[in-house]
């Protein structure tokens, strides 16, 4: 097969940037060397940057269950667009992900229209067996999911918002006992944990209707998001399993997940986009747009964040790509449902951000390499070395891009980074060599495989 050499370009490479030559061959990376060194067919990407392709290790589908929101074809063209090559789905589609048959069929839904590569986290339920967690890793997943305080509606398969669990058809949402029990399963299979950190009891105390975006602050307080981490952390220590915080939106959690490193927990976080850039501050021009949980709070939180992610607390920047319709979401503050999609913007958002502290290159840490890693992906992907997938994005840094509505290849439009400028555009990008995005244009082909993480044995 013919070698593709990739030329021209500034290579990030994991020990840092340079002018280098990179060949490919059969998808994967076979040289980064010196200028004029490589052999190939000659790929100009003079004056770009080439960069590894991003890994959003939280995105939501809605595939199956929800084609009106999104589904695995629109979801994996905003991903190919915005210079991320591989998804990891989370569990709440419809039927959920709670078994390894639901799994399965998931993935073949997948691999039939994926632009991407993707991966599938497992949902944990208050009802899961330790034998279930078992067949869901050998079917491929890259860890599980718990919704601390969602419940599950028996009937439909579905994980829900609900807070009471009055209505038979309801299982009570999984929790502290819940992952206690499941502990040693989990440690066994050596994959991550993740949760969902918002501590129902502190929930159900605060909760109001919703009017003004005070109130949505007020009935999710970051202790909900501090208690949850703790608690949640002292049963991984206990069992020294990998645990992982979605979405850590306030300066409060971050500090109870610094006291549990501290502590010895094996625990890596997770923040978003939208908790580094926005603020309660932008909710009179965003409205429900930026509605989500848990919510975007304040400055000193958003803060605390940026501060964290310079220091290498936070490894990883995901999206929680939440999508639902416009319609749904032009609905009042209260009835709106909560979520913001993302896929699209994650790498430049992030490449403006880590601009602003200095050196834009660590948004390849954050949106790759640490991804990579908490997956079971780091001996594949997210670096540019050989051996690795050629999973590339040229960036260039000499354009800019304004996040708009009609730019969004979800089905979700407006999401809540709408407006933001940032100094940097997507030329093209490569899934394991082949060109799936190029100037503004999406390749035709669906060529997404399924990734799962590296030393569980496939049943
Ligand atoms: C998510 C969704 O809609 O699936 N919504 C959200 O606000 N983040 C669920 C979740 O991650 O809590
Ligand atoms: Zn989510």
């Amino acid at each position: 097969m013919t070698e593709l050499l990739f030329r021209g370009a500034t290579v990030y490479t994991p020990d840092g940037p340079g002018e280098f030559d990179v060949t490919v061959s059969d998808g994967v990376i076979t040289s980064v060397g010196p200028r004029g060194s490589g052999r190939g067919k000659a790929v100009d990407v003079s004056g770009n940057w080439l960069l590894p392709g991003g890994i959003d290790v939280h995105v939501h589908s809605r595939d199956p269950g929800f084609p009106d929101k999104e589904d695995f074809g629109t979801l994996t063209a905003a991903a190919a667009a915005g210079g991320v090559t591989t998804v990891v789905d989370m569990p709440n589609t419809v039927p959920a992900v709670d078994s390894a048959g639901a799994l399965e069929s998931k993935a073949a839904l997948a691999r039939s229209r994926s632009r991407v590569d993707f991966g599938l986290w497992a949902l944990i339920r208050s009802t899961s067996t330790a034998e279930q967690l078992v067949e869901l890793a050998s079917a491929g997943a890259v860890g599980f999911k718990a919704y601390l305080g969602y419940s599950f509606s028996v009937s439909r398969k579905q994980v829900l918002h609900a807070l009471d669990a009055s209505d038979p058809d309801l299982e009570a949402p999984p929790d502290y006992g819940t992952l206690t029990r499941l502990a040693p399963a989990i440690a066994e299979l050596g994959l991550p944990l993740v949760i969902h950190a918002e501590d129902p009891g502190i929930l159900h105390a605060f909760r109001r209707p919703f009017e003004t975006y005070e109130d949505v602050l007020e009935a999710r307080p970051a202790e909900a998001e501090s208690v949850a981490i703790s608690a949640t952390a002292s049963v991984a220590r206990q069992h020294d399993i990998h645990l992982h915080i979605a979405h850590v939106s306030s300066a409060l959690g971050l500090q109870a997940a610094e006291e549990a490193i501290a502590a010895g927990t094996r625990l890596t976080l997770e923040t978003c986009p939208q908790y580094l850039w926005r603020t309660e501050a932008d909710f009179a021009r965003l409205g429900t747009a930026m509605k989500m949980n848990p919510p975007v709070r304040r400055a000193s939180d958003q803060q605390a964040l940026r501060d964290a992610l310079r220091r290498e607390v936070i490894s990883v920047v995901a999206t929680d790509h939440a999508p639902h319709t416009d319609d749904e979401k032009a609905q009042d503050l209260e009835h709106a449902p909560p979520g913001t999609p993302g896929v699209q913007t994650l790498y430049l958002s992030c490449l403006e951000l880590a601009r602003h502290m200095g050196d834009p290159w660590l948004a390849a840490r954050w949106v790759s390499e640490g991804p990579a890693a908490l997956a079971g992906l780091s001996e594949s992907k997210g670096r540019i070395a050989p051996g690795y997938d050629a999973d590339l994005v040229v960036v260039d840094p000499t354009q800019s891009t304004t996040f708009s509505p009609k730019a969004m290849r979800s089905r979700q439009k407006h999401g809540a980074l709408q407006g933001l400028k940032v100094s940097f555009a997507i030329t093209s990008v490569y899934l394991r060599g082949v060109p799936i995005y190029a100037n503004g244009r999406l390749s035709t082909r669906s060529t997404g495989r399924m990734v799962r993480p590296a030393g569980v044995p496939i049943a």
